[in-house]
This record gives structure tokens, sequence and C-alpha cells, in this order.
């Protein structure tokens, strides 16, 4: 996931021609400006890019996912769906919007488990979240027959796959709004950001009146003096930022991608000569964004012991299992029900009853399958890199 590695001239060049005008803000200063709108510009381009009618900038991935919740009338009590396996933005979101996170299995494509998610159906869904982990795709076309059949909307939380396709169709465009993040490890990076894609334009409009205040932007009349059709709150993306997104994205398709796609094919093939070791089932090879490289090891013993001679050989995996911010078992404050509000809201009610409660042990084909998973992580520039993991990969065979 990383942008931050090609961050060059280009980016240079764009900077500064926002800072030339001085104009930092992403609305007004039509004069000083002199007809320049990067983040405008920036979310034609990536709509452009994903084949959707509409893009939103925000201010960060998780904003991405607060206002599309908003735009979906998600209110409190409404129960979202998501997956047990994802950064903790996706399930703080929707508790930020007052409805209940309720948790999928994830299958070995480490994205939602379809099967899992009609179980979890209840009168009460309002929206689906499949998340797609770790550069590729969750078996989207399943997850949005199964939400179309009880008539919930999906929101794609896209933010670790950006540039990912299935069957050359962007991810994000599957379900009714994608999201994106540009945060500072992401395929593309902004420093912090993020982006919302729907082909539903009234969907659009409640997004972009929502993440600035309730201004309704209408083009004929100063900002001032802005109608408001609801509230709304601040998740808006800067020049600098717009600017950022511009440079990078132009690099996505020819320089990130298939320089990620040949780190990993390298690493791969080493791995697949190892006869124990078997791979993250991912739906479209194409479509990958290679961002990580997971396999599988037939015991958590052996996941753990393969590791351990990778760390000693200087090449030691992620190993999600473990990982406290992408893991329900390992979520402690959810958990524990922890909240810095008031009679501890959302997890309980002003009268001390409980709104939601999570327990340990939930979710365990998702526990077995983390338990023997190794992740290496994939860059666009791995020279130095590469002997060293494949010198690892070798030493940690003889473990097995
Ligand atoms: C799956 C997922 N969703 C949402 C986010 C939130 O993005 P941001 O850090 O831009 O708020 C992240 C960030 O890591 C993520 O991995």
């Amino acid at each position: 996931m990383p942008g931050f590695e090609i961050i060059g001239e280009e980016e240079k060049k764009e900077l500064l021609d926002v800072l030339s005008r001085k104009v930092l803000f992403r609305y007004e200063f039509d004069k000083e400006r002199k007809g320049v709108y990067k983040v405008g510009e920036f979310e034609k381009v990536f709509a452009q890019y994903c084949g959707a009618n509409h893009a939103l900038a925000v201010s960060s991935g998780t904003a991405a996912l607060r206002v599309a919740l908003a735009g979906l009338g998600i209110a409190p009590g409404d129960e979202v769906i998501t997956q047990g396996f994802t950064f903790v933005a996706t399930w703080e979101s929707i508790l930020d919007a007052g409805a209940i996170p309720v948790f999928t299995e994830i299958d070995e494509t480490l994205c939602m488990d379809p099967e899992d998610l009609e179980k979890k159906i209840t009168p009460r869904t309002r929206a689906i979240i499949p998340v797609h982990m770790c550069g590729s795709q969750a078996r989207i076309k399943e997850i949005t027959k199964v939400a179309e059949k009880h008539g919930v909307p999906v929101v794609e939380d896209t933010a670790q796959s950006c540039g990912g396709r299935l069957n050359g169709k962007s991810l994000g465009t599957f379900g009714k709004i994608g999201t994106f993040s540009f945060d500072s490890v992401k395929t593309i990076t902004t420093g912090e950001g993020g982006m919302i894609i729907t082909d539903d334009r009234e969907l659009y409009v409640k997004c972009s009146e929502y993440h600035d205040h309730g201004h309704d932007h209408n083009p004929n009349v100063g900002r001032g003096l802005e109608k408001r059709n609801f509230i709304g709150l601040n998740y808006r993306m800067m020049e600098l930022q717009g600017a950022l997104g511009l440079a990078q994205l132009s690099k996505l398709d020819n320089v990130i991608l298939p320089n990620q796609k040949q780190n990993k094919a390298q690493i791969k093939d080493r791995l697949s000569r190892i006869e124990q070791v078997t791979f993250r089932n991912i739906p479209d090879e194409e479509g990958d964004t290679a961002t990580f490289l997971i396999f599988f090891l037939p015991s958590e013993e052996k996941a753990r012991a393969f590791n351990q001679a990778m760390t000693e050989a200087g090449a030691g995996c992620v190993y999600w299992y473990e990982n406290t911010w992408h893991y329900y078992d390992r979520w402690e404050h959810l958990l524990e029900g922890k909240s810095v509000l008031r009679y501890s809201y959302p997890f309980k009610t002003e009268e001390g009853n409980v709104r939601c409660s999570y327990s340990k042990g939930a979710l365990p084909r998702t526990a077995a399958i983390l338990s023997r998973a190794l992740c290496i992580p994939i860059n666009i520039y791995m020279e130095e890199q590469l002997p060293k993991i494949l010198n690892a990969v070798e030493k940690a065979a003889r473990v097995l």
C-alpha cells in the first residue's frame, strides 16, 4: 500500500500550483483560483477511472464511510453488517451513526463470507459493508445478490483496494456506493483523504450536502447565500490533497500496479514450490492490486513456526491473527464496550441497558482462517527487500 514511495516531481508541481494561487479551499475564491479546482478535478478523473457517474472527495476513508451511511439515512437502532476482519474504521463509522454493527465471518478470500451474510440479515438490517481487504476482491457479486434479495444497500469499503477490479469492473462500483481511503499507507495517498463513488445522483447530492454542513452548492449564489436541505458536518477535502491525488492517480495503472504485481509474482513463485503452502482465494487475479501476498500453512502451529523462521531471517510476515487493529477477537475496546461518552453510549442506553455487546470467539471460522494465514506486504520498489524475502522463504521452508 505504498503511494508515498513514488512521491516525486509530479506531486511537487501540483502542490506548487495550488500554493501559487494561495487558494487552499475547494469552494469559493473563484477569481483568485483562475479556474483551477484541484479537488473537483480529482473527483472527475477518479470517477472516470472507476467508471462511476459521481465521485465526492472527503477528508478520510473513515469520513467516506460516515458520509455514505448518512447519505443512506442510517439512523440509531439500525443494524449494519460488516466483517470481522477489517480496519476498526469500518465499524467505528457504523457506531458513530448510532447504528449497531453486526459481524460476519470471512472466507478464504479474507473478505465477507456471503453465506454467513445471509444468516446475519434481520428485518433491522439497513446496510451491508463488505470490505475488499488487503488489495483484493471480496466475492462481491454473491454479496450484492444476497443484498438485493433482501432489498438492503451495499457500501463497498474499498479503502485497501483502490485500483482493484473484478472481471474488468472497478471495485467500489458493484454496490450502491463505494468508499476509498488515501491515508499515509494506501495505494495512492493524499496524506489524509478519501473518496465516495456512486451512480445514484440523488445519493451523491445527499452525501455532497451532508459532508459540507448541508450547503446545497447552488452555483448561482455566493456560498453565504446557499440554502440547506438538512443538517450536516464538515468532511471536506482541501485543494492540496486534491492536487496530490491527481498526481498519484496518474501513476496508479502505469507504475504502481504493474510493479507490485511483478514483485508479488516473484515471491509467490518461490512460495508455491513449498508443498504445504496454499494461497488466499483471489476471485480475479488480473484485478488484484497486489499490495499484499497472503498464504496459508496447514495449522496455526506451522504458521507460527514459519513466521518465526522468516523473522529470524530478517523478513517477518504480518500475522493478522494477532493484529489489534484489524481482527475482531483483538478489538478489546469493542469487546469491553469502552466509550468516552456519557453512560457508555453507544454500548448502553441512558437507563443502563445494553444496546449492543460483542464477545470474543464469536467468529470461529474467521479465527481458524487467520490463525493459519501469513502476509507479506508488497511495495512498488523492492530491489533490496526481494532477495532478503526470497532467502527467508528458503530458510522457513525447512522448518515445516
Ligand atoms: C478497510 C478500511 N476502511 C477504512 C479505513 C479508514 O481510512 P482512513 O485512515 O483514511 O480514515 C481504512 C484505513 O486503514 C481501512 O483499511
